[in-house]
């Protein structure tokens, strides 16, 4: 855990070093690109469901009984599109029983807030653990939209997952949401005058997507 961030947690592999490298090689094309944010979500993922909850599952070997374990609650996994998606599409694939919400915000590129546009979560969200997912933590207005959106939906026990993240978007979102951890595989200088990460990877979601200009 970073010392001046109490809740993020840098995720510190060798892969991870190496992938996201990659990542912010703008000579990096959009497909590499998107496959890249998949793999290093999938590293992300198994520290930040470290601590899930599993109650006993016996199955049947072609030996013999086995008294083993599965997840006790189903988690739900919350990209906030767009840029998100990469990594949701990942972790569901290796999450058993996940769900997937959808929360949709932008960041306005004046003001640099955050515009909630559309929100599809399951209905029984709260009844299990919820990862907000976004390749970015810049200002941080997005990922505190998201948690304060799923905190009106009841939910509560709320983590955060992103590649790169600015020490002014983890400052702001342990101000207003101290209890949501984040996990993250670099934390980055600081902002620009754009609010863009510096050194950054660029905008994830045009990146992945092969968006913008
Ligand atoms: C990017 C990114 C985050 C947000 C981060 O999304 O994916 O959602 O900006 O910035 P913040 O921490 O300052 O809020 P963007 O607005 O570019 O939308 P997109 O995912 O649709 O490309």
């Amino acid at each position: 855990m970073a010392q001046s961030h109490p809740q993020l947690h840098l995720v510190k592999h060798p892969l991870v070093d190496h992938l996201l490298t990659e990542a912010r090689d703008t000579q990096t094309p959009p497909d590499r690109f998107a496959q890249l944010v998949g793999l290093i979500s999938v590293i992300l993922a198994c520290e930040a469901t470290r601590d899930l909850r599993l109650k006993p599952h016996r199955v049947q070997t072609p030996l013999t009984d086995f008294d083993g374990k599965q997840l006790a609650a189903p988690p739900t996994i919350v990209p906030i599109l767009r840029a998100g998606l990469g990594i949701a599409h990942d972790m569901f694939q290796l999450i058993p029983g996940a769900r997937m919400g959808h929360i949709g915000v932008y960041r306005d590129e004046k003001s640099l807030k955050p515009v909630n546009y559309y929100e599809n979560l399951p209905t029984d969200a709260a009844a299990g653990p919820v990862f907000v997912v976004d390749p970015m933590l810049a200002t941080g207005g997005s990922a505190t939209a998201a948690v304060d959106l799923l905190l009106a939906r009841q939910c509560t026990d709320i983590k955060l997952i992103c590649l790169v993240a600015a020490p002014e978007g983890v400052d702001a979102l342990n101000a207003k949401h101290p209890a949501v951890p984040v996990y993250a595989a670099a934390l980055d200088r600081n902002l620009d005058s754009r609010g863009f990460i510096v050194p950054g990877l660029g905008d994830a979601g045009d990146r992945q997507f092969g968006t913008g200009a």
